[in-house]
């Protein structure tokens, strides 16, 4: 089975009100992603059907049916509303990827509190940035994590009520609560909050080139661009398996890990484990996989390890292959048509846009190298970088731009107006990546139009790297930018320029290595440091990272005089 039908067709007839029909979206008042998520799947008769299988990074499994996911998510909302939880509340998740996330993800939204999910090897300041910002009022945790929050918590005064999902009597601290989701109370109905379709729902941090990340809020009526792209982009249907490869810290693993696939009632696969050829072929093959949706640089690791690998598995149940967070090169499109017999089809979005905006449209022709076209309902383009004007010769490199308006779209950075209407120009959404477009509508990503670096999918702001640079006793300048790397795409080199007295040998590096690693998640740790005299400036003081950028991808500086007076 397959969800395809012709592009030009659905993108011409578009209207978001087929993806509310289909999902009856708004009966008797109800907009709750949570709802859409569980108890509307078993009152379609399908509670008994897999919602989740869960592997750990051990090979144990544990399965849910969708009647599991429903009782399970009601007795966290029931929970938190019993602990004080309130509408509105940010709750932060930060654990594994077990299931008490994906289940507690749905309860708090039932509530009608906001989720927060944070990658739980963030280290503690990356986590105290995060829930300073947010306001955030509990957290949910495993034992294994909590002792990153328990240094931070006395810095946190809004947090309330920490959380583990796994502890007993004996390992919480005062003032912690021990919940087991499967030992609680099952509560079999509970009275979902009948959320608004504008009532916020997920808060998702992201990175830009100045100050702390931000976090992009979206609104329970998000469901209609998540649920509807679910089923036409990863062309999900009700029989398939399928696995979302990325970790719900980051908005893929929230938009297509849980509500997207879950609105469209499918079983998908989970596997709480960091990469592994070997593993992530078995687990395809053990699970009969058949659409998966994954990334660049995993696909990059996988053609690394060549086809012997791939011929020690029986790999025939992949139906459909996706990728997202960075530019698919087009040999490794070329190269899953001819190992699975499948092209990796690109789509594009971001944690802002909440749901994919740009793919290639399954069933449409693949251009590999090509990001494809714009989804049904969403108006993109590029714009001219200086008048935000769209450019209608093709070929043309722009800013990729999008007409607000579609229901996944960001309502606001969390607290920062200014820098959210900031990213509207001229009546368009200004995405920060440059592209261009063909003669055909196909986008064709040229690369950023900022400062982040984006690591294995990743966005690292380089803010962040470079205050905990400055924070060492000896660091007097630092800049951090992406250096190429033939896997991650980029990885993170910092430059430093040392106060005086102190010396740019091997020692400082390792010292300063250690000093940040407590600071940093481990994406953003640089791979490198180079030790300079001083940073070039423009003339108002504005570090040129640009400058140190190109010469690390052996570009072209360009005219350093404009840069100079920017
Ligand atoms: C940034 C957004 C989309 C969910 C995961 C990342 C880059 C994303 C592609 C692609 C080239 C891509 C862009 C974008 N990006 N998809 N298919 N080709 N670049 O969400 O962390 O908000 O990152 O990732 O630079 O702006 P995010």
């Amino acid at each position: 089975m397959s969800n395809i039908g012709s592009y030009d067709k659905r993108y011409g007839n578009f209207d978001w009100k087929i993806s509310a029909d289909e999902l009856e979206y708004g009966k008797d008042g109800m907009y709750n992603i949570a709802y859409y998520c569980s108890d509307r799947i078993v009152e379609k008769g399908f509670g008994g059907r897999m919602a989740m299988i869960w592997e750990s990074f051990k090979g144990e499994i544990r399965r849910f049916t969708y009647d599991d996911i429903r009782v399970y998510s009601n007795t966290f909302a029931a929970f938190l509303k019993d602990t004080g939880i309130e509408r509105g509340d940010r709750v932060c998740i930060f654990m594994d990827r077990i299931p008490e996330l994906y289940i507690s993800f749905l309860g708090i939204l039932k509530l009608g509190a906001i989720t927060q999910p944070l990658f739980s090897a963030f280290g503690e300041e990356a986590l105290f940035t995060r829930l300073e910002d947010a306001g955030t009022k509990a957290i949910l945790t495993t034992r294994k994590h909590a002792g990153k929050v328990r240094r931070i918590k006395d810095r946190l005064p809004a947090l309330k009520h920490v959380i583990v999902v796994d502890g007993d009597a004996l390992s919480l601290k005062p003032g912690e609560i021990a919940f087991n989701m499967e030992k609680a109370v099952r509560f079999d109905s509970f009275d979902i909050d009948r959320a608004g379709p504008e009532v916020p729902s997920v808060l998702h941090y992201t990175s830009g080139t100045t100050g702390q990340p931000k976090g992009a809020m979206h609104v329970h009526s998000s469901l209609l661009a998540q649920y509807l792209t679910a089923k036409w982009v990863l062309d999900i249907t009700p029989d398939d398996i399928y696995w979302c490869t990325a970790d719900p810290g980051w908005v893929t693993g929230t938009s297509y890990g849980i509500i997207g696939p879950w609105s469209c009632g499918v079983t998908q696969a989970v596997l709480d484990s960091g990469f592994s050829t070997q593993k992530w072929y078995q687990f395809i093959e053990k699970h009969r996989v058949t659409v998966w949706y994954s990334a660049p640089t995993a696909i990059r690791l996988l053609m690394k390890d060549g086809n012997a690998v791939v011929e020690q598995h029986d790999l025939s149940c992949l139906r459909h292959l996706i990728s997202v967070g960075e530019p698919l090169n087009a040999e490794a499109v070329v190269w899953s048509e001819q190992t699975f017999g499948k092209p990796f089809h690109d789509s594009y979005w971001q944690t802002e846009t909440g749901a994919i905006v740009i793919t290639n449209y399954p069933g449409m022709k693949i251009k590999p190298g090509s990001m494809g076209k714009a989804f049904p309902g969403i108006i993109a383009t590029v714009v001219d970088q200086r008048t935000f004007q769209p450019i209608t010769t093709p070929g043309t490199v722009g800013l990729i731009a999008l007409k607000p308006g579609w229901p996944s779209m960001f309502r606001a950075y969390w607290g920062n107006e200014e820098m959210y209407r900031s990213k509207f120009r001229n009546g368009w959404y200004i995405c920060g990546d440059r592209s261009s477009i063909d003669a055909e509508g196909y986008f064709w990503f040229v690369g950023r139009d900022d400062d982040v670096i984006n690591t294995a999918g990743h966005l690292v702001g380089p803010f962040e790297i470079e205050s905990a640079l400055l924070e060492h006793e000896a660091v007097a300048e630092s800049a951090a930018v992406g250096k190429p790397d033939p896997v991650n795409m980029e990885v993170v080199k910092a430059f430093v320029a040392l106060k005086p007295g102190y010396e740019p040998d091997a020692d400082m590096e390792l010292s300063i290595m250690n000093f940040i690693r407590k600071k940093l998640s481990p994406l953003a740790m640089p791979q490198e440091i180079e030790f300079v005299d001083s940073l070039p400036k423009t003339r108002s003081g504005k570090i040129m990272r640009r400058l140190l950028r190109a010469k690390e991808w052996g570009q072209e500086i360009g005219d350093v005089s404009t840069l100079e007076n920017d």
